[in-house]
Order: C-alpha cells, then structure tokens, then sequence
C-alpha cells in the first residue's frame, strides 16, 4: 500500500520556525523517518507539502485510486479549513490527523479542528513522534479495517 503524507502550509519553516514549540528537526528529515518507518511497516510513504489550499486538495484529488490512506498535518488549515475536510470526505481515503504540538494546550483557536471528527484519530503534542505514531496507528487501522 501506498500512504500519502500531506503537510501544510508552513511546516516547510519546521527547523527554524518557533523552535520552542515545534521543536528543531526539519520537515525533510520527519519524511526520511517515516520512509524508513514505512519500510519496516510495508508501506511506501511519499510526502507533499503545499503552502497553498488549492494545491493541497488537488494533491488529495490526485490519491483517489493511488494512495490507500493520507497522514496529514494541515497547520493552520486544521481550524478554518472547510475545503480541506471536503477534498478527504470526498476521496473516501481513510486518514490520520496529526500535529507536531499539543494543539488542546495553546491558543483557544487551535482546539477547534475541522477534520478530527471524520479523521481514524488524531495524534498530537509529540513533536516528530507524532507523525510515526500517526502512520503506525493509519497502517494498523487500514489493516483492520
Ligand atoms: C500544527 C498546529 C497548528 O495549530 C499550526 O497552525 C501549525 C502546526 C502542529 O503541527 O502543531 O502550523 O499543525
């Protein structure tokens, strides 16, 4: 199976970006990790990342039929996006919400998300750790599922 991993807009800044809240690894070495998680998984992993929506939800539009489930970490897009939770109702690919910090301990904002009800789950506050958690938790529920 092939596994999309959709990171939106600013996580291309992880590394530098707010270094105390999203930590110092960069987005390029959280994709290498969750290749060679992948590998161990059985799992081809492949990676995008888009500052804009539109690209996002035609990278979503694109998976039908491609990709067998998406790990996603919308960003900012998490709280405001009704075009983003339509591109993954509309797919029908099963998938897994992710955030590097614990959004439920940050601004009031940042609790309301527009995916995790339609989301398998939601893996968040473990910096890095929450992407391989996210795709160990996405591989084990689309094989049970
Ligand atoms: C984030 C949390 C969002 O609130 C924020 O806008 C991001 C990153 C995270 O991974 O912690 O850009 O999704």
């Amino acid at each position: 199976m092939r596994i999309l991993v959709v990171h939106g807009p600013n996580l291309n800044l992880l590394g530098t970006r707010e270094p105390e809240t999203y930590g110092r690894t960069t987005l390029p070495e959280i994709d290498a990790r969750l290749v060679a998680l992948g590998a161990e998984l059985g799992v081809q992993v492949e990676s995008v990342q888009s500052n804009h929506e539109g690209v996002l939800i035609e990278t979503i539009h694109a998976a039908r039929g491609q990709f067998g489930a998406i790990l996603v970490n919308p960003g900012g897009l998490t709280h405001t996006s009704v075009v983003l939770r339509d591109a993954l109702l509309g797919v029908g690919l099963p998938f897994v919400e992710v955030h590097l910090s614990n959004v439920h301990a940050r601004e009031p904002f940042r609790r309301r998300s527009m995916l995790s009800d339609v989301a398998r789950g939601v893996i968040t506050g473990f910096g890095p750790l929450s992407y391989e958690l996210g795709l160990r938790a996405l591989v084990g529920t689309v094989a049970a599922s």
